[in-house]
């Protein structure tokens, strides 16, 4: 029997496990690094990558080596992302942010150690085949990089100094910026319930898991608008002080929910076409969009 706090439990003390880190060169870089992993996350990404394993019927033990690498490079993008450069956010997860508390310095290459941490975490994990650790790595580095969350952040901050903007440059910004990342979480998902990258339940999984991420982004842009620091742990109404294009400035804040209500509905009715029981990711997606935080 599997239920979402069951799995979020364990994925908790598989990165506390993961985190125990001897320090070598800086204890600062090591103590930056577990301060930017724990704490309040919701561990939406890496819960994901679990939940489509078990939703293919396989145990979630196999899942928690990308979980936790996923969870590793979403800390590492939200550690660059609160950055002065980038949104110059004080506080995250209830505290300081990392650069508030370490300094830039530290902050900036936590988030580096964290990305290579990712990618060691599943090219060493025992418990997958060679193919399999081979396919994570693909769609995570694919996933992050250039082509998708790295380049969604450059475009919010391109769009934010006032590039032409219309709302497809909005959607191919979310879905790079966070959409990719949910992407691969139900991606590897499928790889670790013994998929290839070519057939057809990786296919569908995947373009699930990038309505559901798109669905979360339009979330966040809502809550950014709509709720309270001390409900949010990081600052509220930033978006639009910053002269953000983000979803509530485009579409207003109840048209953002009814998007990401229909992008949420989408991704049920992709889920319901698979062949297993995607009980716990469709749970999952419900609460990426009905959340308070
Ligand atoms: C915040 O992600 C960044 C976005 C992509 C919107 P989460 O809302 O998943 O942050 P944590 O991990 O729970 O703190
Ligand atoms: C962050 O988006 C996306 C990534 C870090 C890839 P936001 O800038 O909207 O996230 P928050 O609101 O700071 O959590
Ligand atoms: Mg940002
Ligand atoms: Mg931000
Ligand atoms: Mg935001």
């Amino acid at each position: 029997m599997h239920d979402l706090d069951q799995i979020r439990h364990q994925i908790e003390s598989d990165l506390e496990a993961r985190l125990q880190l001897a320090s070598v060169h800086s204890s600062a870089l090591v103590e930056a690094m577990k301060y930017s992993v724990c704490g309040t996350a919701k561990r939406v990404r890496a819960v994901l990558v679990c939940a489509t394993t078990v939703g293919f019927g396989e145990d979630t033990y196999r899942a928690l080596p990308p979980a936790a690498a996923i969870e590793l490079i979403h800390a590492y993008s939200l550690v660059h992302d609160d950055l002065p450069d980038m949104d110059d956010s004080d506080t995250r997860r209830g505290k300081p942010s990392c650069h508030k508390h370490y300094g830039s310095t530290i902050a900036i290459l936590a988030g580096d150690a964290l990305q290579a941490l990712a990618f060691s975490t599943i090219l060493e994990a025992a418990q997958l085949t060679v193919q399999q650790r081979t396919d994570c790595a693909a769609v995570l580095a694919n996933a992050s990089g250039w082509r998708y969350m790295v380049g969604g952040q450059a475009m919010d901050m391109e769009l934010m100094h006032g590039a032409i903007h219309d709302l497809d440059q909005l959607f191919t910004m979310h879905e790079g910026k966070t959409g990719a990342l949910f992407r691969a979480a139900l991606e590897m998902g499928a790889i670790v319930a013994g998929f290839s990258r070519d057939s057809e339940q990786f296919e569908t999984m995947s373009k699930a898991g990038t309505k559901i991420g798109v669905a979360f982004q339009l979330t966040d842009d809502f809550l950014d608008a709509t709720a309270e620091v001390e409900q949010l742990g990081k600052p509220a109404g930033a978006d639009s002080l910053a002269g953000k294009k983000s979803a509530v400035a485009f579409l207003g804040t109840e048209e953002t929910r009814n998007r990401a209500i229909q992008y949420l509905d989408e991704a049920v009715e992709i889920l319901k076409s698979i062949d297993g029981d995607m009980t716990l990711v469709q749970r999952l997606a419900e609460e990426c969009v009905h959340r308070q935080r």
